[in-house]
């Protein structure tokens, strides 16, 4: 079939009250939808087995040079969508390039490396539930103080920040990681975080330590042709905004997920289902990543019967396929732990596959046994607690998550 993606059928709007209905009503609309996000025109890829096939496609690529867009400006889309870290990043090349910036990180993130890390995510779980009880009574935002420090936390001990740069590092990459807002905000703070990035990495030359950043340097000592100093830079860069807010997503998605749904809960605390479960299945049901990244057709193909041309994008719609009944039948829009987990695409496939998959699954595990463990009979401090979305086109959660711990 050829159909034209200049005429968009629907309109990602980062301001929808929910992302979810939005959703439905994209992913009924076909397979592959002409959409518009914040003037661009795309192709949403939103169902799972069409999604996938985006994914892996050899001819649909993450290098925005084979982007032709139609219409307005590409420099909005890049904040929206398509590009939170720098053009050369990891996660926006391809072929060779990609190949050698991924490798050097491929060991410290196998399943088997983050397993050895468990025992020092639980203690960091448990520092950040325990500063819980410390906080002045009343309601507690579980995003702000649970979901955000834990990834947060984590993320930096693993790379070998300095303590005493964390805080300013945060500040910058969340700024960085807060697409939609414009251009121009992104790109100033982009000086700024590499400038401080400079430094931590002149303190890990000076004194190394078992940290990826002393790893990364390494691998650019030892062969200085491997990795450019804007390369290193561009990968520490995503490793902190890949690695955080879609870490806090997860774990407030699946915070809100339990603590509207007391039978899940039971069935958790029980020790009936593991807390895994609840992982994979708030990874499925309510992804954290709502739509995110785009691929450009390399060539003309057809993909389900639809012609794509050449330069045209696609954008992934991981809420959508997350909750395709042609994947997961009747339960598709339903939330369950004890049902069959066929599999979801959440953190990504194909060559891009998530790196930190194996970390974000430990510390969603963890952090939630810990805070459920300690507080089994917390509340939602209102029925409109976790109801205001991000705003973002990008994520999918809450932008606040308020408690009553209930001691
Ligand atoms: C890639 C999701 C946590 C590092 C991806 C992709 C998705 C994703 C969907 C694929 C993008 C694509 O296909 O173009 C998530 C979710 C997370 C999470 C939902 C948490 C729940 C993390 C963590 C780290 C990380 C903790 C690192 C510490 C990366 C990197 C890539 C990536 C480096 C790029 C891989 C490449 O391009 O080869 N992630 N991620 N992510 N993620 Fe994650």
């Amino acid at each position: 079939m050829t159909m034209d993606c200049r005429h968009a059928e629907f309109t990602l709007d980062p301001a929808t009250p929910d992302v979810h209905a939005d959703n439905e009503r994209l992913r009924e609309l076909g397979p592959l939808v002409p959409v518009e996000i914040d003037g661009v025109r795309a192709w949403a890829a939103t169902r799972h087995a069409t999604l996938a096939a985006v994914l892996a496609h050899p001819d649909l690529s993450r290098d925005v040079r084979h982007w032709a867009p139609e219409g307005r400006a590409a420099v909005s889309m890049a904040t929206a969508v398509g590009k939170i870290t720098s053009d050369t990043s990891m996660l926006n090349s391809e072929g060779e390039a990609h190949r050698r910036l991924r490798t050097p990180l491929i060991r410290a993130f196998t399943a088997r490396r983050v397993q050895e890390l468990r025992p020092r995510v639980a203690e960091m779980a448990a520092d950040v539930v325990d500063a819980l009880a410390k906080l002045p009574s009343g309601p507690v935002d579980l995003r702000q103080h649970f979901a955000y420090p834990l990834p947060r936390d984590v993320i930096s001990e693993l790379m070998g920040i300095p303590e005493g740069m964390r805080e300013q590092l945060h500040e910058l990459t969340d700024v960085a990681a807060r697409v939609g807002d414009g251009p121009d905000d992104v790109s100033g703070h982009r000086a700024a975080l590499y400038e401080l990035l400079d430094e931590v990495i002149e303190v890990r030359r000076g004194t190394p330590g078992e940290d990826l950043i002393t790893d990364l340097i390494e691998v650019r000592e030892q062969d200085g042709e491997r990795l450019s100093r804007s390369e290193l830079l561009d990968t520490i860069e995503l490793l902190f905004i890949a690695g955080h807010v879609t870490t806090v997503n997860l774990l407030t998605n699946a915070a809100r997920a339990m603590l509207t749904r007391p039978d899940q809960l039971a069935l958790v605390l029980s020790g009936e289902r593991p807390w895994s479960a609840v992982v994979e299945e708030t990874l499925r049901w309510d992804s954290p990543v709502a739509h995110f990244p785009m691929r450009y057709a390399v060539r003309d193909l057809e993909i389900d019967g639809i012609r794509l041309r050449k330069g045209e994008a696609v954008v992934a719609c991981f809420a959508s396929a997350g909750r395709d009944p042609d994947r997961y039948g009747e339960r598709a829009g339903r939330f369950d732990v004890a049902a069959p987990q066929p599999g979801h695409l959440s953190f990504g496939h194909g060559t891009h596959f998530c790196l930190g998959a194996p970390l974000a699954r430990l510390e969603g595990e963890v952090a939630l046994a810990a805070l459920f463990e300690a507080y089994p009979r917390m509340v939602l401090a209102g029925p409109d607690s976790g109801t205001r979305p991000l705003g973002t086109v990008l994520g999918n959660s809450t932008r606040s998550l308020p408690v009553l711990l209930g001691e």
